[in-house]
């Protein structure tokens, strides 16, 4: 069984778009949202230009700051700072990683919580980590996994041993702590553990994020586990002809589909719901500043 990320995404999109609507209905509020970008990476412009669309698609005042590699962390700052005071944006994103020479983390904890979409603030990580998941936001990719886990598990995972492949604050610890909310035994395995194989194994539900191109063998994966891919890598594609790049995921999918229950493609697995997450979590915090 394959879990199809798109259609699920589509369909998180539809509520978003009725519940934006609804907004500007009866409260007179454009839900709106700002994603920001600095530098030439391609992967990240390909990333906040879906995001972007999608925003426009669900009826949002969606605007993009695409700010130059040699921006200085002053910039940056002044930035966040006119976005925060700016009555009209519900959403700030800081798209990530940034730059060498810019540190992310002054920035990510200078977005205003209540407009922190993508779940990184400390005030948004504390309620996630001591069980307050309706009060703050949370990170849109372990989001996007929960959802699809739990559309196949229900919303109780007791008794499931969850293994989390990745430590970042980004997605492994907050990942972590959703299972956890839903009663699962989570263990986040890392670049240190011992014997990761073995660890996965134990796994009956298993989500890998450690963008390590299909790092994940099939013999890691117990028999009839259900597998999250949360990796994105390009890599060389000479079959497809010189030069060529294809997507792959941190699971080496063909021989891991073979011995998974349920398991999510890269591209179409995850990814579609990152992206419908964080328009979930801008349209949440336009509801909430309405009231
Ligand atoms: N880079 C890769 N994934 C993400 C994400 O979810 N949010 C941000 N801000 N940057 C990212």
């Amino acid at each position: 069984m394959v879990i199809d990320g798109k259609r699920v995404a589509a369909s998180v999109i539809d509520d978003v778009k009725a519940a934006s609507a609804a907004l500007e209905k009866d409260a007179g509020v454009k839900t709106g949202l700002a994603v920001v970008i600095v530098g030439n990476d391609p992967a990240s412009h390909a990333y906040v230009g879906a995001k972007s669309r999608t925003a426009q698609e669900c009826g949002f005042n969606s605007v993009q700051h695409t700010l130059p590699e040699d921006t200085t962390q002053e910039e940056l700052a002044g930035l966040v700072a006119v976005l925060n005071a700016d009555e009209g944006l519900h959403g700030i994103l800081v798209q990530l990683p940034l730059p060498k020479h810019l540190n992310p983390d002054p920035i990510v904890q200078s977005i205003r919580p209540e407009k922190d979409v993508d779940g990184l603030h400390v005030v948004n990580a504390g309620k996630l980590a001591t069980g307050d998941l309706q009060g703050g936001l949370v990170s849109c990719t372990p989001a996007g996994a929960m959802f699809l886990l739990k559309r196949w598990h229900g919303n109780d995972l007791s008794g499931l041993n969850a293994v989390v492949i990745g430590r970042s604050n980004l997605f492994g610890k907050p990942m972590a702590q959703l299972l956890l909310a839903f009663n699962a035994t989570v263990t986040i395995a890392h670049s240190r553990t011992k014997d990761l194989p073995g660890v996965c194994r134990n796994a009956d539900i298993l989500v890998a994020a450690v963008g390590q191109p299909e790092m994940v063998k099939a013999d890691w994966v117990k028999p009839g586990a259900t597998v999250i891919d949360v990796g994105i890598n390009r890599i060389a594609a000479p079959e497809k002809g010189e030069g060529m790049t294809r997507l792959v995921g941190d699971l080496a999918f063909g021989e891991c589909a073979k011995v998974a229950g349920v398991i999510t493609p890269v591209p179409g697995g995850v990814g579609p719901m990152t992206i419908a997450m964080l328009m979930a979590n801008t349209v949440i915090a336009a509801h909430r500043k309405a009231g």
